[in-house]
């Protein structure tokens, strides 16, 4: 299996991101499955990112080329339960009611990682972006995170094995990945898709310091956007 492929893995793989991890680095995996339940493995203390690929249909991501085009300003940041998902978008949004699927979609997300982590709300994060928000390699200081990019260039991350650790934050001396040294190939870098949704296994993770997954917002040329999804831990 070719770490540098990993949206085109076998279904419900796991990947061995490297058959001899550097000794200074924990060995993490990422697994990819094309069910939601490939989430389940995320409890698994060698795994740093699972990700559901293709999740979305045509008509989901036809809306949110839509939203792109008709909502310049769009930006939801609210905490919501579970049950009152859709209710709260549109009314954070009225531009959402052109995207009732879409919207259907982020309650189903909401739903999932409520269930899969026993929390009563989230915190949601729906952003039109057009430049990178976080555009170097980086861990999160959170538990886990569920990122999903419905249209436009998705996140990047880093198989565990091929990162500098030393490197990241203050220690890349403010240099750009590509000179700071926190990643020896760049040819390593891999990338989800759009419509693919992940969960990020963050730095807080009960036992998993040293082992988040590294990632970035991916760089955004002059016309290109996206529109980006994110769900956090909040009781
Ligand atoms: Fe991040």
């Amino acid at each position: 299996m070719s770490v540098e492929t990993p949206s085109h893995a076998p279904k419900s793989e796991v990947v061995a991101l490297s058959p001899k991890a550097e000794p200074e680095n924990p060995v993490r995996k990422a697994c990819f499955g094309d069910q939601p339940a490939i989430f389940t493995d995320i409890y698994q203390d060698n795994i740093n990112i699972a990700v559901w690929q293709n999740a979305i249909s045509s008509s989901i991501s036809e809306e949110a080329k839509q939203l792109l085009k008709n909502a310049a300003n769009l930006k939801v940041v609210m905490t919501t339960d579970a049950d009152n998902v859709v209710e709260n978008l549109l009314e954070q949004s009225a531009e959402l009611n052109a995207a009732p699927e879409l919207c259907q979609h982020i309650a189903l997300l909401v739903d999932m990682f409520c269930t899969l982590f026993e929390l009563k709300r989230v915190g949601l994060r729906l952003t039109h972006l057009t430049h990178a928000m976080c555009p170097k390699f980086h861990v999160d200081k959170v538990p886990c995170r569920l990122v999903t990019t419905f249209t436009g260039n998705a996140t990047e991350w880093l198989p565990n094995n091929v990162v500098d650790r030393t490197k990241l934050g203050f220690g890349g001396k403010g240099l750009p990945d590509n000179s700071s040294g926190v990643i020896r190939d760049l040819n390593h870098i891999n990338q989800l898709a759009a419509g693919d949704v992940a969960l990020l296994k963050g730095e807080s993770w009960y036992n998993n310091e040293g082992g988040g997954i590294v990632h970035r917002s991916p760089s955004l040329s002059d016309n290109e956007q996206r529109l980006l999804l994110t769900l956090d831990f909040s009781d």
